[in-house]
């Protein structure tokens, strides 16, 4: 029987504003740029993120895009990406350290930080402490944390890999963690004791993407934490729909695709 910790209030409250009452969430992540700039479908980040806020239950994006591009009155919970300082032309990927303080995230109001770990990578230990010191803040303050599981450039995305990777942010505190869908995810998330949350990856034909979150979502995926595959497609709006009946709607790929086929249609 999987157990799990007895969160604080703060954190816990925090946590299900994010991850819905049936147990799940589509996180929509827009924070790429903090490393790769402005990469296709988020030149001018509110143009795009804005008219999907209706249908995320979270937005994932860093302090300046939030500052600049999403509206104060906004009501969405926020997991504010608060590590950095790499680069996508630079040496080495790995090389994170933490870009914002927690009482900048109180600050900002957010439901979550979100931080890279890069097991394997040249400063896996450095982006360990990084997580590390950041759970520290995160419990004194009520703010829980989301381990990102990062491949680097040439990492390979097996589930012995995202499962050792997975496990290690569980155990130095993350509150849920965002890794990647591979085949035996289910092991990832056997022996991962916290919520997981898949990322899209790169963008890939949409009736393929629904099948991955369907995929995972039936091996355990607590939701998906999705951008490229769903700002990148032509049809964002209907694809972030489609995605939500998987997730929510418990619907089947099928479904799902004939909802994106509809929406499409309307322009949606
Ligand atoms: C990069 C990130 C990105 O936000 C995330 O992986 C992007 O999601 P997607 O792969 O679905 O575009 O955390 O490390």
């Amino acid at each position: 029987m999987r157990r799990r910790y007895k969160m604080d209030w703060g954190l816990k409250n925090r946590l299900s504003r994010i991850i819905k009452s049936d147990g799940h969430t589509v996180m929509l992540a827009v924070d790429h740029g903090y490393f790769l700039g402005p990469l296709s479908g988020l030149e001018v980040p509110a143009k795009t993120i804005t008219p999907l806020i209706p249908y995320a239950d979270s937005l994932m994006l860093t302090r300046g895009i939030l500052r600049t591009s999403i509206h104060r009155d906004t009501d969405i919970p926020i997991v504010l990406r608060v590590s950095g300082g790499n680069s996508i032309v630079g040496k080495e990927l790995s090389n994170e350290g933490i870009t914002v303080s927690v009482e900048e995230a109180i600050r900002l109001n957010v439901s979550a930080m979100a931080l890279s770990i890069y097991v394997g990578g040249e400063y896996e230990h450095q982006t360990l402490i990084n997580l590390s010191k950041l759970v520290n803040e995160g419990e004194k303050y009520g703010i829980p944390v989301l381990a990102v599981t990062a491949v680097g450039k040439e990492m390979s995305r097996g589930s012995r890999y995202l499962s050792l990777s997975s496990r290690i942010a569980a155990e130095l505190g993350a509150h849920f963690v965002k890794t990647y869908y591979c085949e035996g995810f289910e092991k990832i998330v056997e022996s991962c004791p916290v919520p997981i949350v898949i990322a899209g990856g790169k963008k890939i034909p949409e009736q393929d993407a629904l099948e991955l979150a369907y995929n995972a979502i039936h091996r355990g995926a607590c939701g998906v934490d999705m951008g490229r595959n769903i700002f990148q497609s032509e049809h964002p709006l209907a694809m972030i729909q489609a995605v939500r009946k998987i997730v929510h709607e418990n619907a089947s790929v099928d479904e799902a695709f004939e909802l994106f086929k509809s929406l499409k249609r309307k322009r949606m």
